[in-house]
């Protein structure tokens, strides 16, 4: 274990996350064969993580991933003042934070801004202590992403809001319980609106909001918390609110992590052979499952494992990305990976983020045969990818072309590969144990 500095402003440089180049060279075609475990998942673990500033005390979070987004939010809370002690690699330990009686309500550059779910901090900081001044976020590079939902909602709760010097300042004397309906079921705008929902007084509904597993396991969180918070898991929440804040800190296991579970599937659907993915839900892959089985990909499943067999090159198929129970938006570089291998032509119409599209020129370097129509990637299956030099641009295309150099004939180099790191746990290491030829360099830039 290791403990970030508790001085706030002098968090411990040797944990900052390595800035390195990193490549991934991976020498295909081999198909896999074996288990791997996945972790908790990156898109909870952040929020379960900002939403301890809610109240005082220690905590304990297991099934943690060792990945760089976890060690930037860990970062954040010991310069909002907190003590994050880190589980070293693999030694099953879990999260500790100890917050303190007061935090600090500046999460500046520097950090808060590398990062998409620094936002998530806004809502606990304003329940906390009725303000907060945190970095525009950062994040995958996929066009635009606004937060005015989230800005939206916190108005309506009472909180006045403005940008300044690319920061939102948000401040509220007394957060007040009100109805807000969501224009799209957004996953950060639920997450935050339900935080700060649970410092206003009163009843706070939210309408139209995202059923994703992970909203589901932040509201497991909140009500262990002691928060009380009603449609977990539909499209209305309910929160009754309580100012001040009469919540304690609790334990908790981070869900799943199901996107890079159906990394994995989609791997052995290019690759071939047979792989058991353990700690998922199936039914948090309901929709992406069926779909797979009708591209002829064998599955079983358990309670907490699905095991993926394939023998034969897969159909194509038709996926559309959308909000929970649908394909996830994060899914589509895999989609569209494992559609370049298949037999036919194949589509993915992406519903959510217009600009998700970078890594499709890298994947033609490939020899893959793709056309956008706007938001829809029509795929023309090949028998065979070539190796190439590609570029990884972020978490998901990154990993979507280590899975299409699975398929692929030579060397394949993905470069930018630190990407990756940041949602998955030694993904080179996680293919090298089913039997991939793959290797990792790192060019420090330090
Ligand atoms: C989260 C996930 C991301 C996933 C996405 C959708 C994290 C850290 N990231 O992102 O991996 O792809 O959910 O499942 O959890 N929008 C607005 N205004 C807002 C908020 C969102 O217009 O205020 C739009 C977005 O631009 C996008 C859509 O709504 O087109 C969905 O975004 P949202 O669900 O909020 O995604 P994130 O929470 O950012």
């Amino acid at each position: 274990m290791s403990a970030l500095a508790k001085d706030k402003r002098q968090p411990d440089r040797s944990r900052q996350p390595d800035c390195s180049g990193r490549t991934i060279l991976v020498r295909g075609p081999a198909a896999l064969r074996g288990t791997v475990q996945v972790g908790g998942a990156k898109n909870s673990v952040l929020k379960l993580m900002a939403a301890t500033l809610l109240a005082e005390g220690t905590y304990q979070i297991a099934n943690v991933p060792q990945i760089s987004d976890v060690l930037l939010m860990a970062e954040l809370l010991a310069a909002l003042g907190c003590e994050v002690t880190l589980p070293s690699h693999h030694d099953q330990e879990p999260l500790m934070i100890t917050v303190p009686e007061r935090i600090a309500s500046f999460a500046s550059h520097g950090i808060a801004d590398r990062f998409r779910a620094s936002v998530a901090l806004l809502g606990p900081m304003l329940a906390r202590h009725g303000e907060a001044v945190v970095a525009l976020p950062g994040g995958d590079d996929f066009g635009a992403r606004p937060i005015d939902m989230h800005l939206g909602g916190l108005a309506n709760l009472g909180v006045e809001v403005e940008i300044i010097d690319g920061c939102v300042q948000a401040r509220a004397k007394k957060m007040r319980g009100a109805t807000i309906r969501l224009d799209f079921p957004s996953v950060g705008a639920t997450e935050n609106l339900l935080m700060a929902a649970v410092g206003a007084t009163g009843t706070t509904v939210i309408d139209n909001a995202a059923r994703e597993p992970e909203v589901v396991d932040l509201c497991d969180f909140l009500t262990k918390m002691g928060a009380r918070i009603a449609g977990s898991g539909t499209n209305t929440l309910r929160i009754e609110g309580g100012n001040p804040l009469s919540l304690a800190p609790a334990d908790h296991s981070v869900v799943g992590d199901r996107i890079v579970a159906a990394t994995f599937l989609a791997a052995v659907g290019i690759a071939g052979g047979e792989v058991t993915v353990k700690g998922v839900n199936p039914a948090h892959l309901g929709v992406l499952c069926g779909k797979l089985r009708d591209m002829g990909m064998a599955m079983q499943t358990t309670d907490a494992s699905i095991t993926a067999i394939v023998s034969a090159r897969l159909r194509a198929a038709k996926f559309s990305t959308l909000p929970y129970p649908g394909v996830a938006t994060d899914l589509k570089p895999f989609l569209v990976a494992l559609l370049a291998t298949a037999e036919g032509v194949g589509s993915v119409t992406e519903n959510l983020f217009a600009q998700r599209f970078r890594y499709v020129n890298e994947l033609r370097l490939m020899g893959a045969d793709i056309r956008i129509d706007t938001n829809h990637v029509v795929v023309e299956g090949q028998d065979r990818l070539q190796a190439a030099r590609v570029t990884a641009h972020d978490i998901r295309a990154g990993a979507a072309l280590v899975i299409a150099a699975l398929g692929a004939h030579g060397e394949t180099s993905v470069l930018e590969a630190q990407h990756i790191a940041r949602g998955y746990d030694d993904f080179a290491g996680q293919l090298r144990s089913l039997g991939a030829e793959v290797r990792e360099t790192v060019v420090n830039r330090r």
